[in-house]
């Protein structure tokens, strides 16, 4: 008896340390089988338990049943533990509490330099205007010379761009000008038309873009005067910004046309007063009072040579607005380059 109550109180000594240890599911299965197993010690003792003489079995026996219960109870409580701690793992390493939920994508919506530009669609149409796209990989012809521009005009380097490799030819157009002469080389006047799309140029800064969109203008007809320029765009300004400030038109120089003009309209930040309502200075239109917003003019009588056209029977004026310079004064954009990061919580907004 004294033996077996001395391995008794090993195993359950024992049992306590290696319990203390088991840190894996399989440290557990190794300590079962080696205490609770079929060859486990608690059946060693169980073994013994048939060498004690009869009045010391139920005793002895009783003992080893409660250390194989509290072995069972320990090993299960274990397992638990074990259970437990992995899927606090698992869930620790999944799922961040403190992330905001998710909320469904919202619809997607009409970008705002697409607004803008249907919008102006919208104006000229309703003006009697038609709609005409063309390439955006033009020739030398049709961006520079037929526009006036000769190869070694000064007016070029004012519109750098991007040559196709392998051909001094072929660019990526600077502008929508050309435009004007692929449509009068086909039609005949009067015409009256607009033609919108992307154009390239080696710009870069808060107001340019290397890619932006220009809406070219075109009339043509026997009696078209300067008049019927002025009339024209400040109808569009007054249409698309609201009809409350003024319109400007600034002597300039184009090749194509001739007279030129630029046209300002009034700063819609300070409202021409050249300081904010807050009295800072403006930045916006830098304190003049006034924001360029296109360039215009009567078509040169050698744009019309070059299609065809007699210049002493026809009469034109043209036009080319920059569609984001239209969208930054519209919604008080003050760096362009906005327009093309596709940030959602910039583009939400619109
Ligand atoms: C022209 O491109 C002429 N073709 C316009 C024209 C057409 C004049 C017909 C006469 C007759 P300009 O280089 O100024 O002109 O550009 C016109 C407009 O495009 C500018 O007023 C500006 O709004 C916009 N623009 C020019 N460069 C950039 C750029 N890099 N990024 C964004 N907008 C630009």
């Amino acid at each position: 008896m004294n033996q077996l109550l001395d391995r008794l109180a090993n195993i359950e000594v024992e049992a306590k340390e290696k319990a203390a240890t088991v840190k894996s599911d399989e440290d557990l299965k190794v300590a079962r089988a080696y205490f609770l197993g079929r060859k486990g010690v608690v059946t060693d003792l169980l073994k013994m338990l048939g060498s004690l003489p009869s009045e010391e079995r139920p005793a002895a026996g009783s003992r080893i049943n409660t250390l194989k219960v509290q072995l069972t109870t320990r090993f299960d409580s274990l397992e638990n533990e074990l259970k437990s701690k992995g899927i606090d793992k698992a869930l620790g390493e999944q799922v961040d509490i403190t992330l905001p939920g998710r909320v469904a994508n919202l619809p997607g919506s009409t970008h705002p330099v697409s607004q803008i530009l249907l919008r102006m669609e919208e104006i000229f149409t309703g003006l009697g205007f038609s709609i005409f796209e063309g390439p955006e990989i033009e020739t030398d012809y049709f961006n520079f010379e037929a526009l006036n521009v000769a190869k070694d005009h000064p007016a070029r380097d004012m519109q750098d761009t991007f040559y196709i490799e392998g051909s001094s030819e072929h660019l990526l157009r600077t502008h929508t000008s050309p435009m004007q002469i692929h449509v009068m080389k086909k039609a005949k006047p009067p015409i009256r038309a607009i033609f919108p799309g992307a154009v390239y140029r080696r710009d870069a800064d808060i107001t340019h873009s290397p890619m932006f969109h220009q809406v070219e203008g075109l009339v043509v007809d026997e009696n078209i005067t300067m008049a019927h320029l002025k009339g024209t765009l400040t109808e569009f300004l007054h249409q698309m910004f609201g009809g409350d400030f003024a319109v400007s038109f600034r002597p300039s120089f184009f090749p194509f046309t001739e007279p030129s003009a630029e046209v300002d309209i009034q700063c819609m930040m300070c409202r021409g007063k050249k300081v904010t309502p807050t009295g800072e200075p403006c930045r916006v239109c830098k304190q003049t009072g006034w924001m360029e917003i296109l360039g215009a003019g009567m078509v040169h009588p050698a744009v019309f040579e070059a299609v065809g056209y007699d210049p002493k029977k026809v009469k034109g004026f043209a036009f080319g607005m920059g569609v984001e310079r239209i969208a930054m004064l519209k919604y008080g954009v003050s760096d362009i380059r906005l327009f093309f990061e596709n940030d959602i919580r910039f583009l939400r907004q619109f």
